[in-house]
């Protein structure tokens, strides 16, 4: 029997990468599982290769930063499956520029779909989370505890979320919900391709690389995984990196 048989966790950004990943790991540890994606088509794909190893899993096509997208995800879940154990919030956007150029609307959008959409998930899940003492993990980055360059609203996005998760950690601890972020950096996704902007500076660019070499989402997934079993629960508001030593 998986370890997470039994759970039902709703998972934001499953269509590709770390969340792709994460979804597959909890479906084959035995977890029902709510994908949430804006990329249709992946989304469909991740949710089928969940179900093909067992795992009772749907898809809801939907943008993080909608409110009411949000609510009706959430409580559609509760409905369909009567209880939330843990909700994993992955879905991110990284929209390069030199920052004095860097335009509003990018700026803006940046932090609706990292941060807003983060704290909508968080906020409509704990209702339900309060009451099977579940869990989140949110995903920060090393960019939250060191600076990058060309990505000033992405940093800022995730030193948000690692606030909000400390935050939410303080405010719920007592009430047995545990909220954990991860900083990761240097996965081999999409997201870490080379940056189409003019001139960068590829020495600061390559400041937060790995030590050793870039790693698999995979290896986000076991540290997601871990952090919502039982064995975790006394980790709480904590943040936790994953980067092969960059900010060590
Ligand atoms: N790859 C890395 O090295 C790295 C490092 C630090 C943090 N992260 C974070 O990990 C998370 C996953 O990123 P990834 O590397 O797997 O990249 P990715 O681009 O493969 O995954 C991002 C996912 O989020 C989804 N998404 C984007 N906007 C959305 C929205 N508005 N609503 C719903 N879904 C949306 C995308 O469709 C995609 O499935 C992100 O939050 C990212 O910031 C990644």
């Amino acid at each position: 029997m998986g370890q997470h048989q039994g759970k039902a966790i709703f998972l934001t950004g499953a269509s590709t990468g770390i969340g792709r990943a994460t979804a597959l790991r909890l479906a084959e540890e035995g977890a029902s599982l709510v994908l949430a994606d804006i990329a249709k088509d992946k989304l469909e794909k991740t949710t089928k290769e969940c179900q093909s190893l067992g795992s009772e899993t749907i898809s809801i096509e939907c943008d993080v930063s909608n409110e009411m997208q949000i609510s009706e995800a959430i409580s559609g879940m509760a409905k369909q499956f009567g209880e939330i154990h843990a909700v994993i919030n992955i879905a991110g956007i990284q929209l390069w520029s030199h920052s004095h150029e860097h335009s509003l609307t990018d700026f803006e959008r940046t932090l609706a779909v990292n941060l807003t959409g983060t704290f909508l998930v968080c906020r409509e899940a704990i209702p339900y989370l309060l009451k099977t003492s579940g869990s989140i993990v949110n995903v920060s980055s090393t960019t939250a505890l060191a600076g990058i360059p060309y990505s000033v609203a992405y940093a800022a996005s995730k030193a948000g979320v690692l606030a909000l998760t400390k935050s939410l950690a303080v405010e719920y601890g007592g009430k047995g919900l545990q909220v954990n972020c991860i900083n990761p950096g240097g996965i081999k996704t999409e997201m870490t391709k080379m940056p189409q902007i003019e001139d960068p500076d590829l020495k600061l660019l390559l400041r937060q690389s790995p030590l050793h070499k870039f790693s698999e989402p995979e290896n986000v997934a076991g540290l997601i995984s871990y952090l919502i079993t039982d064995e975790a629960q006394h980790i709480n508001g904590e943040s936790i990196r994953i980067d092969g030593g960059a900010l060590a």
